[in-house]
């Protein structure tokens, strides 16, 4: 089955063609990519210090026409050759969702096409399986992205509980802000992650307050740094922001790495699938590793680094085996800026 997915919740308009085959009972089946843009919208709004929603729907709204014709060219495909289109439905911003949505409406009506939508979170929570085979139900998802921090106990596809989630910050939003205030242009998450590299000890400490309360929480970071930048202003060069970056990262991390252990006790799972844009961070790959390693547990299962940021990718993905088992979008269906991934059914 061929199927087209469509991406636009946040600031990346991205269109995938993937080639869909059916797998086991309550497994997603597998997907080979034929086809995939992303387009990032990050030099537009780097300009204002963070996403303008209304900037984002129209850069969608120009890309989107513009990224189905490349993809189909690419793919040598025209869309009557097509058999179902994915998109995502939400969260994120609404103005953002509504470009993809309508569109991917407009485009399945013309052509004639099944439509379903897709949650943009299960893509992440999913993406693991774009390259693990090895990864199977049920497992712990750690979905770390710039606006969500959840870890999700995975059972089946479509069957999700909750095991923590931030309430505040999430933890990209957490590296974005603590970037911005030593200088990094928006996102700053990746940067000051390279900035870290190299940096093996630091003389800063920050609270970990975050550990102590029984979800997870970034609050406190943001105004800790801040404090701490405005007390080494004077003497803030490289070096010292290199090592506030490895103090930064290094706080962050901890605070995943130990939620994450506690989760896979209390839900007495041993797999951990890793995805969303921080799942490309060097250091929780290495701290989550050596963490899981010292557990006698196996290795986590991280989405790979291009699938880690917003792609159609994992929509493609979640909504061909949801197209599949029959499910389709209904009619009278909008665009839903807050779905928790709980509320998500197995496919059908
Ligand atoms: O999943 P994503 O592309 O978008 C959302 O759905 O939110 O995640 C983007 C977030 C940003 O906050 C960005 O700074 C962060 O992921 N990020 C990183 C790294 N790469 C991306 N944070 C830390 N280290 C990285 N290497
Ligand atoms: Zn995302």
């Amino acid at each position: 089955m061929l199927v087209l997915g469509i991406e636009t919740s946040c600031d990346e308009t991205a269109l995938a063609i993937v080639r869909y085959e059916n797998g086991k009972p309550d497994t997603v089946g597998s997907i080979s990519v034929i086809a995939e843009r992303v387009s990032s919208q990050i030099p537009v709004h780097q300009l204002y210090g963070g996403v303008v929603p209304e900037i984002a729907a129209r850069e969608h709204l120009r890309s989107l026409p513009l990224l189905l014709n490349d993809i189909l060219t690419e793919a040598s495909l025209s869309i009557n050759e097509i058999d179902g289109i994915a998109v995502t439905q939400g969260p994120g911003l609404k103005g953002a969702l509504l470009m993809g949505f309508s569109f991917a409406k407009g485009v399945a009506a013309a052509a004639n096409k099944p439509l379903v939508g897709v949650n943009h979170i299960e893509g992440h929570l999913l993406s693991p399986l774009l390259s693990h085979s090895a990864l199977d139900f049920p497992f712990l998802g750690l979905v770390v992205s710039g606006g969500h921090t959840e870890l999700v106990e995975a059972n089946a596809p479509g069957d999700y509980r909750i095991v923590s989630r931030t309430m505040d910050d999430a933890a990209g939003e957490a590296f974005d802000k603590a970037a911005a205030l030593l200088g990094f242009d928006y996102p700053g998450g990746a940067a000051l992650s390279r900035a870290a590299e190299g940096v093996t000890s630091s003389r800063f400490v920050l609270p970990r307050v975050m550990l102590e309360r029984a979800g997870m929480s970034f609050s406190g970071l943001k105004t800790a740094v801040a404090q701490l930048v405005r007390r080494e202003w004077d003497g803030l060069d490289k070096a010292c922001c290199a090592e506030l970056s490895f103090t930064i990262e290094q706080t962050i991390v901890e605070v995943l790495v130990r939620k994450t252990l506690e989760a896979l006790s209390q839900r007495s799972l041993s797999r951990v699938a890793v995805a969303g844009g921080v799942a490309a961070n060097r250091g929780l790959r290495l701290g989550l590793e050596r963490a899981l390693r010292e557990k006698n547990l196996p290795p986590p299962f991280f989405a790979e680094k291009r699938y880690c940021t917003d792609n159609a990718v994992m929509i493609a993905l979640v909504g061909a085996c949801r197209l599949a088992a029959g499910e389709r979008l209904a009619s009278r269906a909008s665009v839903l800026s807050r779905w928790p991934i709980e509320e998500m059914r197995r496919p059908g």
